[in-house]
């Protein structure tokens, strides 16, 4: 199967602050010069913010790594967990179509996923819930046929079962995962034959089933809000962003979040730092910031339509290109000195509410831009859009 890129690209991608001091301190679990190391995960968790892998995507990835674009697009173009192309908002159905589910009637599955999504793999459904795909062999043969939906597996499905449950997720309910005629793993299904004490009532489903049920993030999404910064060796293990924010000076959570330090500069120093027993390195200095600008946003105040019927040129503030103008005045921004006075926690709704540009408000200074530009004077980048008629 052919894994291209999207024709349709966003104009650019950022992380979240959250997802960025996540993504900092992913980065400090590898040695010096072995940051490409962090792709996949920081691949899974720019998909995870948007839904989808984007071109700009990408390539912010493989900036933050020290990496060439190319090796970013071939770890991204190669694996079947990556999606690079819109899924659906609710859950992405991915069939699994090698030898044992195939016989086992993989391709009544696909019929389903026909009928009830869209003629086409990759295809998004009439409104936008679903979407599905062939894959190959995801592993779990013996309970042919199946189908990863979100990050969990369903086994042993038939095709009512499989219409049923994405009636189900339709309806916003999550099927329990694992097999699906009633085996508890994958032993006969006319029942054990042995070792049979090593089975019964240890948890009320198998231990992927139960760990996927305990857990709960089937066809959920990560929105930024759950950070964990799962980097032991900066004293924060399992500690969600909130109350990370909670615990920064309000000094630093007034900052917004900064530009990631270069990878190599970052590990190079947080070595030395490590070697002279120092407590805290540039690394961990760099995500506790980020992670300090996690903070809870605020809806701005919002206007429902220009004042005096005459919205400013948005486009004037780097960063803002005719997509984002469209949007912010969608939700009712049309004027500098609207952005100008937004305070932090309203940077950080803003930030948060930008479907598909999350975090540009802060990665671009846009209420410092604002500033100059509502009292009429211009920035360096107004007076170059102005002449050249080049946003962004
Ligand atoms: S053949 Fe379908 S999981 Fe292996």
């Amino acid at each position: 199967m052919l894994r291209r890129l999207h024709p349709e690209q966003p104009a650019s991608f950022a992380f979240t602050p959250a997802n960025q001091a996540w993504a900092q301190a992913q980065i400090t679990k590898y040695p010096e010069e072995r940051q490409a190391s962090a792709i996949i995960p920081l691949l899974w968790r720019a998909q995870e913010q948007e839904g989808w892998l984007s071109r700009p995507a990408i390539e912010h990835i493989a900036s933050m790594l020290g990496m060439a674009y190319i090796r970013a697009l071939e770890v991204a173009t190669f694996y079947f967990m990556f999606q690079l192309q819109p899924v659906g908002s609710v859950a992405h159905v991915q069939i699994c179509g090698t030898l044992s589910c195939m016989i086992c009637g993989a391709e009544d599955l696909v019929a389903v996923c026909k009928e009830k999504i869209a003629p086409k793999a990759h295809q998004l459904s009439a409104d936008g819930k679903f979407s599905w795909e062939e894959v190959e062999c995801l592993g779990a043969c013996a309970n042919a046929p199946m189908a990863q939906i979100g990050k969990d597996y369903y086994e042993d499905l038939t095709v009512a079962r499989l219409g049923e449950m994405l009636d189900e997720m339709a309806a916003g309910k999550v099927p329990v995962p694992g097999p699906q005629n009633g085996r508890y793993a994958a032993e006969p299904i006319s029942g054990l034959t042995s070792l049979k004490e090593f089975v019964s009532g240890v948890t009320k489903y198998n231990a992927s089933a139960q760990r996927a049920v305990d857990l709960g993030d089937t066809i959920k999404r990560i929105d930024g809000t759950e950070v964990r910064l799962t980097a032991p060796w900066q004293g924060k293990t399992g500690a969600k962003g909130a109350s990370v924010a909670k615990a920064a000076t309000p000094a630093k959570a007034s900052k917004p979040a900064e530009k990631p330090a270069a990878p190599k500069a970052a590990v190079k120093k947080a070595t030395a730092d490590a070697e002279k027993g120092a407590a805290v390195s540039k690394a961990q200095t760099t995500a506790k910031a980020e992670v300090a600008g996690t903070i809870e946003g605020v809806k701005p105040k919002t206007l429902t339509a220009a004042e005096n019927g005459k919205a400013d040129d948005l486009k004037m503030i780097k960063g803002v290109g005719p997509k984002l103008e469209a949007m912010l005045n969608k939700l009712g921004f049309f004027h500098f000195s609207q952005v100008a006075n937004w305070s932090e926690k309203e940077v950080a709704w803003v930030d948060q509410n930008l479907e598909g540009f999350k975090g540009r408000v802060s990665r671009d200074a846009w209420v410092e831009q604002a500033k100059l530009l509502s009292t009429g004077a211009e920035t360096e980048f107004s007076k170059r859009a102005k002449k050249d008629g080049v946003y962004e």
